[in-house]
């Protein structure tokens, strides 16, 4: 099916019979898989009488090889793959192999994508990034510390860089515009932290998607914000190069060096919110994070810290 994708994506009529040829299947093997197309992956395909099939609109699809051409400073090997469960769980298969750190996966679709606190990531093909960089720790748990809001930063980052003026960051690790999603980062970790482990950065990055009913947050994308569609391929090398950057600059200084960076960018400053962790929720103002990453928080005219993976912040509607 995929090969047949391949095919229409200039987005110019094909005959039926030439896609046959290509394929070495007969007419009607072709129409039934453009049937598919249009059922599994949600592709729009103009079907005319005497010209043949074409795409609605033309597609890029992702290229280790235009990737390459467009970051120059990032060589970490590339898998590109057309549809996994999730690129996290494929990265922590890869692991398990004896795969050699650092990769990064990459995926045209997800059909179960991991989120935060065991939510479901929306992940249409073709449409957005969905990319999970490994790389193997060695320093114990300094080089774990703030780790996800620095790829939050990167992140960010290469969304500014390519026109997203308006994102910033949400603690611990979303990237917003306003108070609507564009990207989140899902860190998975296997081995032991406090030696040699590996650590899986997920990120989803909401680039050309326009339209899902899927989504049970608020969101947008660098589309929506921007009015213009995005080349993925680019996008992608602006973000490794960023990671490169700011991940290189985390294991030599250590997050305390990113701390203010992180703070300056941190939409939430000073903001009232209530901080949910399971079915508690603390009520405070913010007043920032810690040189690990930790949330800081006033909290009845006290300064109280937090951290963990499971919690989330919500502004109070009095903010
Ligand atoms: C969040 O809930 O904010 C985190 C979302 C992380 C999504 C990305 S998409 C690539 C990688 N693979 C996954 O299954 N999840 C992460």
């Amino acid at each position: 099916m995929l090969t047949l994708l391949k095919l229409l994506k200039d987005g110019r009529f094909h005959s039926g019979q030439a896609l046959g040829g290509a394929l070495g299947v007969s007419r009607s093997a072709v129409w039934k898989q453009l049937q598919l197309l249009e059922a599994e992956l949600g592709l729009s395909i103009h079907k005319v009488r005497g010209r043949g099939y074409r795409l609605a609109s033309p597609l890029t699809l992702l290229d280790s090889v235009a990737i390459a051409e467009h970051a120059s400073s990032c060589n970490w090997p590339i898998l590109v793959l057309d549809s996994i469960d999730s690129t996290n769980a494929e990265a922590l298969r890869a692991i398990e192999r004896g795969q050699t750190a650092p990769f990064l996966v990459l995926a045209e679709r997800q059909t179960s994508g991991r989120g935060r606190r065991g939510r479901k990531w929306v992940s249409p093909f073709a449409e957005n990034i969905y990319c999970s960089l490994v790389l193997r720790i060695e320093g114990g748990m300094r080089q774990l510390e703030g780790l996800s809001l620095v790829v939050g930063l990167a992140v960010m980052q290469a969304l500014r860089v390519s026109g997203v003026s308006g994102a910033g960051l949400k603690w611990p690790n979303d990237v917003l515009v306003g108070q609507k999603k564009i990207a989140g980062i899902l860190l998975e970790l296997v081995g032991d932290p406090a030696d040699v482990c590996h650590v899986v950065l997920g990120v989803g990055i909401n680039v050309n998607m326009q339209m899902t009913e899927e989504v049970d947050q608020q969101w947008t994308s660098m589309r929506l914000e921007s009015g213009q569609a995005f080349d993925r391929n680019r996008l992608v090398a602006q973000l490794g190069q960023m990671l490169q950057a700011y991940l290189s600059r985390h294991q030599v200084e250590g997050f305390s060096a990113i701390q203010a960076e992180w703070e300056q960018n941190h939409l939430w400053q000073g903001r009232a919110v209530s901080l949910i962790a399971g079915v508690n929720q603390i009520d405070g103002e913010v007043l920032g994070i810690d040189s690990q990453g930790a949330l800081r928080l006033k909290v009845g005219g006290v300064e109280k810290i937090f951290s963990g993976g499971e919690l989330s912040l919500r502004l109070r509607d009095d903010s």
